[in-house]
């Protein structure tokens, strides 16, 4: 039996569906423009919103917390990786959250995958939205209780879920995003604090995608809100890497204690903190971005529609245009691109058979030379 066998199966499998993912090198220019082989193209797939990956600040920043503190945070949080910065970045973003407390992780996968898995015990129900990241989906794996998807943002099935199972667990957790990365459309915050307060159960917010850009001073959708858990990134509109959770000083206390992701991986390395640092002071004063951004969105959506694209249920700076088949989706994606547009095919599995799509995301860094650039290359 030739151990490789599953191996090769299934990238011969992938290839024959066109699933095969392959890495593709290309050199940032700029925060929306990037060389990809002798070609300088525009980017509308990254996850840098604001345009912060390349600010001087936080490039300033990172240097100083290096020359401060070294390149590397030497050991986990709990043993001697605890430096000064990382309580100053978190008493800044409890402020910022408008919670009690934050608490500094290095990924928001590793976040997602390991703080579910901390608040779970073998008793208990994750309810997850049908469309959650892929870190939610297995952070719930990992927590080895029963788990139910509802259907995506169908609050209605959500209630009654909670109506039957409220009784027979020892805890349930509602876990969603606020800002759906695949689709751009939003949770309702507010609709779910009031059911995890009326069925007490734990509500955890992903706002991955809204940090940043959406909600009070533009700290995510779930800031001021009464969510328990709320994980935000540091590595989309922030231009850096990391994530956090906002939470109160019980919670954060349980996950210093119970959590597997913060207590068994060496801290974020002080320059990642440095630039975290001057991004959130960055970040209370882009209100105009901001807005440019989300105006910028809302032309692009209009101007697709007019075209005839479908971009689904989207309202904000994620757009995906849904072409349904993989070949199509992909074909599209090569136009693109020969036009100078990097503009991502997403293909199943990361999103269902059948909702094939390209995934634009727009900068508050594009102007309205390359949007209107994008829209005419759609339009061809
Ligand atoms: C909704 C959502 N949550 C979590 C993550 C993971 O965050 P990070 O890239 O910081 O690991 C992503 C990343 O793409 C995401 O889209």
């Amino acid at each position: 039996m030739d151990k490789f066998k599953l191996i090769e199966d299934e990238l011969q499998r992938r290839k024959s569906q066109h699933q095969l993912r392959e890495l593709r090198p290309i050199t940032p220019l700029s925060a929306v423009e990037v060389i990809s082989g002798d070609r300088v193209m525009v980017n509308f797939s990254s996850n840098d919103y604001l345009g912060l990956s390349k600010h001087p600040l936080l490039q300033e920043r990172a240097r100083a917390f290096m020359e401060q503190y070294g390149t590397g945070s030497t050991a986990s949080r709990l043993i001697s990786g605890s430096y000064g910065c990382f309580d100053q970045v978190e008493k800044k973003l409890a402020e910022l959250t408008q919670t009690d407390s934050a608490l500094i992780f290095n990924s928001g996968f590793q976040a997602n995958v390991t703080v579910l898995p901390a608040l779970a015990d073998p008793e208990g129900l994750i309810l997850s939205d049908q469309l959650n990241h892929n870190s939610i989906i297995q952070g719930a794996i990992l927590s080895r209780c029963k788990k139910i998807l509802y259907p995506h943002n169908d609050l209605k099935q959500l209630t009654s879920l909670l109506d039957i199972h409220h009784r027979d667990h020892s805890r349930i957790i509602i876990v969603t995003e606020s800002l759906f990365s695949m689709d751009g459309d939003k949770s309702d915050i507010d609709a779910l604090v009031e059911l995890s307060k009326t069925y007490n159960a734990l509500l955890m917010i992903d706002d991955a995608h809204a940090t940043g850009v959406l909600g009070a001073g533009g700290m995510g959708l779930a800031c001021g809100k009464d969510v328990d858990v709320v994980i935000g990134t540091f590595s989309k509109a922030l231009g850096s890497f990391g994530a956090y959770v906002a939470c109160s000083k019980q919670m954060r206390e349980y996950l210093i204690n119970c959590c597997s992701g913060f207590i068994y991986s060496t801290a974020l390395a002080p320059p990642v903190i440095g630039a975290i640092d001057a991004a959130l002071d960055l970040i209370p004063k882009m209100k105009k971005n901001r807005k440019e951004l989300q105006e910028n969105a809302s032309f692009l959506r209009k101007s697709l529609h007019g075209r005839g694209f479908n971009t689904g249920n989207s309202t904000t700076h994620i757009i995906p245009v849904i072409v349904g088949d993989e070949g199509d989706t992909l074909a599209l994606s090569k136009q693109l691109d020969e036009a100078g547009y990097l503009a991502t095919a997403i293909r199943p599995p990361t999103v269902p058979e059948g909702h094939s799509r390209i995934r634009l995301t727009l900068s508050a860094a594009h102007t309205q030379e390359q949007t209107e650039g994008l829209i005419n290359t759609f339009s061809k």
